[in-house]
């Protein structure tokens, strides 16, 4: 039995579906193939679900981040506080415009940005925090807003894997000013291809992001540009699969959840012998992928391998510690506790039609490992 990390069928059972919907968008009299009326009509599903006011469509996670920042108003000399482990667009979205990524180190167990790190790298610079839910487990929202509150700064909330996680009864997305999902297809609610969503309550913000996605047009007179945008507009193919994949969304999120449990039940008694697994629980949780910490990774690792269980590593080497990022990591800096997750972070599978036996012998061959 060979258990990939990501299942290689990820969407077979909406495979007719899709082929539908492919030749209703193609056949359309309409013949709009982005931004059309599909598109807006997830747009005003995913406010719904998220209980925000606003939700714009753009090309991507990466897209997202890249229209909130700039929606926010970052340019050069502005600061943005972004996690020293996570996936680059955090850092590069802020890069990109010419503004500084300021790296704050993580919670060695939840491995989310850290809140008394960021706050002590709050300078008269700071325009923005920008925490990010990271594989398993929502970054402290609370903690971050009321810092960002105190400091009036910008939460922009990077929600890229956590779309459908609540935390203290709000969904992710809706903590933030602003907050970003992606659809990137092994995503809890990924599509065959690329997409994101922005989410805020700001009706302001909301109308920059739907401009600067579209050239900086204002969807009213075409060609007449406000000010300089991006292409990060959304496809009505994907726009109707996403509408007819919200269907089962929360059914495929609860079967990650029941996989999440099993598996923190079946490593609680293995904490003490080098191998921590995510808090238990429900609350603030979301299933992207399941994160272990390891001792002996590498040993580990290809125990599983051998067992043909596709394994992950998340990421292997720090932000500030990458070539491309290594000029916003001021000298004599260090980030211990990411450089710490970085050296143990091993996920597993748990994408959502894993069998219940395939789960069990996950759990069993990473036990017997340390039997
Ligand atoms: C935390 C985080 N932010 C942003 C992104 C970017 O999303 P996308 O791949 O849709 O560009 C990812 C992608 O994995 C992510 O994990």
């Amino acid at each position: 039995m060979t258990i990939p990390f990501f299942p290689d069928d990820l969407f077979e059972q909406d495979r007719q579906a899709f082929l539908d919907l492919l030749y209703e968008v193609g056949t359309d009299d309409e013949q709009k193939f982005i931004l059309g009326r599909r598109t807006a009509e997830l747009e005003r599903a995913t406010a719904a679900a998220t209980g925000v006011e606003h939700a714009v469509a753009c090309s991507s996670g990466t897209g997202g981040l890249n229209l909130a920042v700039q929606a926010v108003g970052v340019g050069p000399g502005d600061e943005v506080i972004v996690p020293a482990f996570c996936c680059q667009p955090v850092a590069s979205s802020v890069a990109n415009l010419g503004a500084t990524p300021v790296f704050a180190d993580v919670d060695p167990h939840t491995m989310v940005m850290d809140p008394a790190s960021t706050e002590e790298l709050i300078t008269e610079r700071t325009r923005a925090l920008m925490p990010a839910h990271v594989f398993s487990i929502m970054a402290d929202m609370p903690a971050m807003n009321k810092i960002g509150r105190a400091h009036g700064l910008t939460v922009i909330e990077d929600a890229a894997v956590a779309q459908g996680a609540v935390l203290d009864g709000t969904p992710s997305g809706a903590w933030g000013d602003l907050g970003v999902f992606s659809y990137f297809q092994v995503k809890a609610f990924g599509t065959a291809g690329e997409g994101g969503m922005v989410v805020t309550d700001d009706e302001g913000l909301a109308r920059r992001v739907r401009m600067l996605r579209n050239h900086g047009q204002d969807g009213i007179t075409r060609f007449l540009h406000h000010e300089i945008g991006q292409n990060s507009r959304f496809d009505e193919i994907l726009a109707a699969f996403q509408l007819h994949r919200i269907g089962g969304f929360a059914d495929r999120l609860e079967r990650r959840a029941r996989i999440a449990d099993y598996y923190t039940e079946r490593f609680a008694p293995l904490a003490d012998r080098g191998l921590v697994a995510p808090p238990a629980g429900r609350n603030g949780r979301c299933y992207y992928v399941y994160s272990l910490l390891v001792e002996r990774r590498e040993d580990l690792r290809a125990w599983l391998t051998e067992k043909q269980i596709g394994t992950h590593i998340y990421y292997p080497v720090p932000l500030p510690l990458q070539p491309a990022f290594a000029k916003y990591a001021p000298e004599g800096a260090d980030w211990p506790r990411a450089r710490q997750v970085s050296a143990r972070n091993l996920a597993i599978p748990i994408w959502p039609h894993l069998t219940d036996f395939q789960v069990e012998f996950i759990a069993d061959s990473v036990c017997e490992f340390f039997d």
